[in-house]
């Protein structure tokens, strides 16, 4: 008898689970380039203060004190950079990600910014990270979960790299819970973002399959039991701008 093949969504759609991560790679391939600028435009600059928010929560050592973290998803290096130059002198970054278009802006950007001695970038998956057990003192993944196909996976690879104490913590699009907000946040979603994509990066689709990916995403309450099922402690969330964003975190005790 044939298995049935399983499948997952990519935005709206259903994929078999093995195409997920070609028509997403697709998808940063195509806008990399302008992946910085969309992100102030469709955030209007609010992407800036939920990183910064999250920065701040992390909370790397100012003074040498060694300290190592892993931006997994980290694209074009924004999360790093800020941490980086949060941080004291201690501090290393590494950028995970599994698109080299993507990586190929961060490198330029870090050393235009004088930051590619303290920020590397490597080529990899969040499902099968390459990197040692208890390595890092914090995991961060920002609007990168919900793009990997097997998020169990991605998790327990991030307990697994984690040292004992070390800290989870992942910024991702979440439920809007405000009345009235939701309306006009999905009007926004649907209606000017993919046009805009359409006018910025000539990919209308690909900015339609992130905000339906946003949809699909399980509600904050479900992915912090996903965190715990993965091993970690203390899974709680921050929801910010009235539920567009939520920040979760967990420790590896
Ligand atoms: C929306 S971007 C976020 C980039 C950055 N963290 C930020 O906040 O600006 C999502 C990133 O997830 C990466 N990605 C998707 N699937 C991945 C996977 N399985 N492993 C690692 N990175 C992945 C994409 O290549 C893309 O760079």
């Amino acid at each position: 008898m044939d298995r049935p093949e399983l499948t997952t969504h990519f935005g709206y759609r259903d994929v078999p689970l093995g195409e997920k991560q070609t028509l997403v790679n697709e998808v940063f391939h195509s806008v990399a380039s302008r992946y910085d600028l969309m992100n102030d435009l469709m955030s209007a600059g609010l992407h800036r203060v939920w990183k910064d928010i999250m920065i701040n929560t992390l909370n790397p050592p100012r003074n040498d004190a060694p300290f190592a973290l892993l931006d997994v998803a980290g694209g074009t290096g924004d999360i790093s950079f800020r941490a980086a130059r949060a941080a004291g002198h201690g501090f290393h970054a590494t950028v995970c990600d599994i698109n080299p278009d993507m990586l190929a802006v961060g490198r330029e950007r870090a050393a235009r910014n004088h930051l590619d001695d303290r920020v590397d970038f490597v080529e990899g998956n969040a499902e099968a990270l390459s990197f040692p057990d208890r390595a890092f003192d914090a995991y961060t993944i920002a609007f990168g979960i919900r793009n990997v196909p097997r998020i169990d996976l991605a998790l327990r690879e991030a307990y697994r790299v984690l040292k004992p104490g070390g800290r989870f913590l992942c910024l991702e699009f979440s439920t809007v819970d405000v009345p009235g907000l939701d309306r006009i946040y999905d009007l926004f979603s649907f209606k000017v973002i993919p046009p805009l994509g359409r006018m910025i990066t000539g990919d209308a689709d690909s900015y339609r399959y992130l905000v339906e990916s946003i949809r699909k995403f399980p509600k904050p309450g479900a992915f912090a039991e996903m965190i715990g099922d993965a091993g970690f402690s203390r899974a709680t969330w921050q929801s910010l701008s009235g539920g567009i964003v939520a920040l979760h975190s967990g420790w590896r005790l």
